[in-house]
């Protein structure tokens, strides 16, 4: 059995790169310029707004679709997504052993490209993603990995932006383990111009290289990136309140420690009454609730959790449609350079 410390398998052998130009991914965020973000967020309102338009957009298009871990709305809403758009997706349930146990991830991945048009993974290695699109010729998308949940993010942004239209003035707290769900919302958050403010106790920061990034990205953008270990001063002034579970899939075997460090971020109306009135209190689903946060702030009119998971459906729409749909594909990886 792999643990999560070790690296996915590949063979020795050298592969081809023989992604074509027009075949792009999404295992990062940053896998997306803020200007694509900007457009898949107005691709996924249209789609939203009227549905029916995109019936054929990925006509005679086959994804599969590989989770190692549990899932409900990712797996629904891509499967969803794909069937409504069209196309048709094969879901193979991976939480038996992880990918790369049985074969390298290189040999898959020349065998995936030659039967189907994309590859959706959630895995625990974000390794995994990154090998799968190195070496296939189609899509991979990251249906969340350890370090990264890119299209969580980019429902979340869709439902920030309803709620707030310009983005470029909201300030977002978000207050917990600063892992996957808060690096690819850090990332997301400053590529629109947004303003964010991570709380997360010091020996759960986020990734100093995510941070990096963002605040590279920040600076182009006019957006704005901050880290405090003190919840209160993270929450204080902002419109909307973001937390995520303590313990991870994966874990789970930490959620005894993790409630004792984790405990001062609980998001309670306490928490909450240091933002600004009216502040929006933001989930990405699963919660615990007494956990991260208590039933009468995720229960409250303040939460869009379910917003947010409606928006898993029309932003990962938009995401197919872009990567994957007839003449409408992004420009080249060149174009990026
Ligand atoms: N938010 C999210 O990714 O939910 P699932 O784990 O149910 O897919
Ligand atoms: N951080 C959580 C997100 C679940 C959607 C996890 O990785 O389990």
């Amino acid at each position: 059995m792999t643990t999560t410390a070790q690296l996915p398998r590949v063979t020795s052998r050298k592969a081809t790169p023989v992604k074509s130009m027009n075949d792009r991914d999404l295992v990062s965020i940053t896998d997306f310029t803020p200007e694509e973000i900007a457009s898949a967020l107005d691709l996924a309102t249209a789609m939203k707004a009227r549905p029916a338009d995109f019936r054929s957009a990925l006509s005679g298009k086959q994804l599969v679709l590989f989770f190692e871990k549990p899932s409900l709305r990712t797996r629904l809403t891509f499967e969803s997504g794909i069937c409504s758009l069209g196309g048709v997706s094969f879901f193979v349930d991976q939480t038996a052993s992880r990918l790369g146990d049985r074969e390298p991830l290189d040999d898959m991945a020349h065998n995936l490209e030659r039967w189907v048009d994309g590859i959706v993974l959630r895995t625990f290695s974000h390794e995994t993603g990154s090998i799968m699109a190195q070496h296939s010729s189609i899509p991979v998308i990251n249906a969340l990995s350890d370090f990264e949940h890119p299209c969580q993010a980019m429902a979340d942004i869709l439902t920030l932006k309803e709620q707030f239209g310009s983005l470029k003035k909201v300030k977002i707290a978000y207050v917990g383990d600063g892992n996957n769900v808060a690096h690819s919302l850090m990332l997301a958050a400053v590529s629109v111009g947004a303003h964010i403010v991570l709380g997360t106790p010091e020996q759960h920061k986020p990734s100093a290289a995510v941070m990096k990034t963002a605040q590279k990205i920040a600076k182009q953008t006019g957006g704005q990136i901050e880290w405090t270990a003190d919840p209160v001063a993270a929450v204080t002034g902002v419109n909307a309140v973001y937390t995520d579970v303590w313990a991870s899939m994966g874990k789970e075997s930490e959620a005894a420690q993790r409630k004792l460090e984790f405990a001062p971020y609980q998001v309670n109306q306490k928490l909450m009454s240091y933002a600004t009135k009216g502040a929006i209190f933001m989930h990405c689903l699963p919660a615990h609730r007494g956990d991260e946060v208590t039933a009468d702030v995720i229960d409250s009119a303040a939460s869009v959790v379910f917003d947010q998971a409606e928006n898993r459906l029309h932003a990962q729409k938009a995401i197919l449609f872009m990567l994957l749909g007839g003449s409408s594909r992004f420009p080249s990886r060149s174009a990026h350079a």
